[in-house]
């Protein structure tokens, strides 16, 4: 992670914020978390390029899979606002350690990430108050090669369904 990216959370910067900010806006969104299933409630909030915040939490169904994670439920809150920049989200939960982004969130990130040719920043704080202070790149090794094109990807779908 380089230090540009830490000092979007310079309060005193233009356009700065404090990483606390996001923090408390996901443990804001943790609290309407829908999960009728696992009874685990998460958070998320997404810092966009724009400078505006997008929260998420949590959603389940009795049909499993059809619940998405709070991570990825704040990334389609700011694209729902038109918004595809993130620059940082922040993630809290019920869990006593501050809980990480899954891989499905992490790929789902990734893409936007690629598109705006830049890294994320993740914040994941848990009910102990630790945090962890990381980014996508650090976290994802894995996603299609970087010089994959949406071509690519439509013409191993022709081949397939050959
Ligand atoms: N969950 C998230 O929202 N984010 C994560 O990073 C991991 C797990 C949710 C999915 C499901 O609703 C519940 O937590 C239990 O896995």
């Amino acid at each position: 992670m380089n230090l540009q990216m830490t000092a979007i959370f310079d309060p005193s910067a233009e356009g700065g914020w404090e990483a606390d900010q996001l923090v408390l806006t996901a443990l804001d969104a943790l609290k309407n978390a829908s999960v009728p299933l696992s009874r685990f409630r998460v958070g998320a909030a997404v810092l966009t390029q724009r400078g505006r915040i997008f929260e998420g939490c949590n959603t389940e169904s009795l049909i499993p899979v059809l619940g998405v994670c709070a991570e990825r439920n704040a990334m389609n809150h700011a694209l729902i606002h038109g918004e595809t920049g993130f620059l940082a989200v922040a993630v809290v939960s019920d869990l006593h350690s501050p809980l990480l982004p899954c891989g499905t969130c992490l790929q789902y990130m990734q893409e936007f990430a690629r598109q705006q040719g830049r890294d994320i920043l993740i914040i994941a704080e848990g009910r102990s108050g630790d945090r962890i202070v990381t980014s996508l790149d650090e976290l994802f090794k894995g996603g299609f090669p970087p010089e994959t094109t949406v071509l690519d990807i439509q013409e191993s779908f022709r081949w397939t369904a050959e």
